[in-house]
């Protein structure tokens, strides 16, 4: 399959954008927050991408190429559902309130909480059918925020056999979850689903079939992460739910016209657990 150059070099420079977004709101947020850069890079970090985020955030929720299927996916959200790393809730306005008992909205950039819970009332998920927990997707960061909700039991290690969630969401955030994790992060996700219950997700991910996009991914992958909240250009969701066992039903798709030389992959998931 001949892709022409011209191309090819479009989807390389797409990256680059963003990076180049990313950076021009370095400048700002040091001069808004002096203190945080010398007293907590980790913090510092997670301001920088707020601001970078409630700018892009809206701007790529409503990229069109990509709103119908986070609406297919998010209209079947129903009961109790976890979403992880909801960002600033950009994609709220997709979930349908009324079939939705509450939400819980998994974000550990804290400096997003503000405008997600925000975005959740405007949605018509107001008062206490929106809890946001501080937490990340990995099994270390999540599984301590739900025991301190009280959604699983403190006392004991292992998870309840009946499930605590009906659905659970990700919508471009397991790119930034720890890769090495991702296996045991999708197990915790599918130990925490109640039989029948769906877990929805819509991410990029890696494809090998073009060598020169890979090697052109991996020198991205050098700087990609600093400038994105930890993102990575690699991600492998896709093969590890369909390595897995436990769904009865299983749909992974690829997303819009990928020709295989593009540095984003999209994948749209629907896993019903057995
Ligand atoms: C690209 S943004 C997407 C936000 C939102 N889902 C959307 O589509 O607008 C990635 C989000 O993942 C969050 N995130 C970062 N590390 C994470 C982790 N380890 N687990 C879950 N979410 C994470 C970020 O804070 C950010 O809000
Ligand atoms: C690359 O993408 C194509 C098109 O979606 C898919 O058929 C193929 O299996 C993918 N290859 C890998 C290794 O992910």
């Amino acid at each position: 399959m001949a892709v022409s150059l011209l191309d090819r070099v479009r989807s390389y420079v797409e990256p680059l954008i963003l990076v180049g977004i990313s950076i021009s709101y370095l400048p700002i947020t040091a001069v808004l927050h002096p203190l945080l850069l010398v007293s907590s890079p980790t913090s510092f970090r997670a301001k920088w991408f707020e601001n970078f985020w409630r700018i892009i955030g809206p701007k790529m929720a409503a990229s069109e190429i990509q709103v119908e299927h986070i609406d297919e996916l998010l209209s079947r959200a129903r009961g109790a559902v976890l979403e992880l790393g909801p960002g600033g809730g950009d994609q709220m306005y997709h979930y349908r309130p009324g079939q939705i008992s509450t939400l819980y909205g998994a974000e550990p950039n804290a400096f997003l909480h503000a405008r997600l819970a925000e975005m959740a009332a405007a949605h018509g998920l107001g008062g206490a059918k929106f809890v946001a927990l501080e937490a990340a997707a990995q099994p270390g960061s999540l599984l301590p925020a739900l025991k301190k909700a009280g959604l699983v039991p403190a006392t004991t290690s292992t998870l309840p056999e009946q499930g605590v969630f009906d659905t659970v969401v990700a919508i471009k955030s397991l790119c930034s979850a720890p890769q090495p994790q991702l296996a045991a992060t999708v197990a915790v996700i599918q130990a925490l689903l109640k039989p029948g219950g769906e877990f929805l997700f819509f991410e990029h991910v890696e494809n090998s079939s073009d060598p020169v996009t890979m090697s052109y991914a991996w020198l991205l992958g050098w700087f990609w992460p600093l400038f994105t909240g930890g993102c990575r250009l690699n991600g492998k969701v896709d093969r590890i739910i369909l390595g897995m066992g436990g769904w009865d039903q299983r749909s992974v798709t690829t997303t819009g016209d990928f020709r295989g030389h593009e540095v984003f992959r999209y994948v749209k998931g629907i896993c019903r657990k057995t």
